[in-house]
């Protein structure tokens, strides 16, 4: 049997949070991918992240335990037509979030991760920048970097699941909690970001966690990062609405044991294209030479 690491990101099922070597979020996952010595890697989360992996590990085995799980706002924009705007503005730097296709990744400048979209754009040298596909994460880079256009493309790019949570519904729950820190990802709209104590990536939120130990949050952002909160800080944790991304919920416990017992069917290995793998690990280490 090849030796096999498990990464798997914070929005994955109790059952699969469980069976992780490394649990994070986008960015760590990227990070852990680019140290891996196994011949194997299960990646647990939806298929940007096996992809990432993949750019990282070209000549390593990346095993998705469901190749069904697919984040709804990477799979909406298109290579082409990003390769087409950016002609409209040619002085512009792309900046491809980590939710995009390798296809995308292979066609921006540089990518960035809700942990660090803020940094990267203000470290580049160009004024205008081209940032891609969500919108609301592009209106929190353009509240925290004042001395750039910030360009989001496409229209109405957002993630559905963060998009859903209002401002009504956090200040339902502030009301009802009064005490509770109120942290958010930045896929949110803009007006839930701003009313929120806190803003970070899955990861983020788990350090002002483990950090400042608050009693109770409310946590804007995909319920399945509660459950670690919960089981390692004892924090308890409220979520806003109906947070939960249905493609993180595709991989199960039983499909990851499969893959650990060595049954791995030639449709779970992650395969793309030598000529796009190798652009888009120009626009991935960019943001690590970039960020340093
Ligand atoms: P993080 O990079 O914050 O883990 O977020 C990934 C994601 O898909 C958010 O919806
Ligand atoms: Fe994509 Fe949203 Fe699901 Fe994250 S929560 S994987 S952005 S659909």
């Amino acid at each position: 049997m090849p030796e096999t690491v498990v990464l798997v990101h914070n929005y994955q099922r109790p059952e699969v949070q469980l069976l992780a070597d490394h649990l994070g979020d986008s960015l760590e996952l990227a990070m852990r991918a680019r140290e891996v010595e196994a011949d194997r890697i299960v990646m647990c989360g939806v298929d940007f992240m096996a992809e990432v992996v993949k750019i990282l590990n070209p000549d390593r085995e990346v095993v998705v335990p469901d190749p069904r799980a697919m984040c709804g706002m990477a799979l909406r924009l298109r290579a082409e037509d990003l390769r087409e705007f950016r002609r409209e503005h040619p002085d512009a730097a792309v900046v491809a979030y980590v939710n995009t296709t390798a296809e995308v990744k292979a066609e921006a400048d540089v990518m960035c991760t809700s942990a660090n979209a803020v940094e990267v754009v203000s470290r580049l040298p160009e004024d205008e920048v081209i940032f891609v596909p969500d919108n609301n994460l592009a209106a929190w880079v353009a509240a925290n970097v004042e001395d750039k256009e910030i360009i989001p493309f496409p229209e109405r790019g957002c993630c559905p699941v963060h998009h859903a949570i209002t401002l009504s519904d956090l200040r339902g729950l502030a009301s009802r909690y009064p005490d509770a820190d109120v942290l958010v990802h930045p896929e949110c709209p803009p007006e839930v970001c701003r009313a929120a104590d806190y803003v970070g990536s899955t990861s983020q939120i788990y350090e002002y966690c483990r950090e400042r130990g608050p009693d109770r949050i409310i946590m804007g952002t995909e319920e399945g990062l509660g459950f670690r909160i919960e089981r390692e800080l004892g924090v308890e944790v409220i979520v806003p609405g109906h947070a939960v991304c249905p493609d993180m919920k595709v991989t199960t416990g039983e499909k990851v044991e499969r893959v650990l017992e060595g049954r791995v069917p030639r449709a779970l290995l992650v395969e793309l294209d030598r000529d796009v793998m190798r652009d888009a690990e120009e626009t991935v280490e960019e943001m690590f030479r970039i960020t340093g």
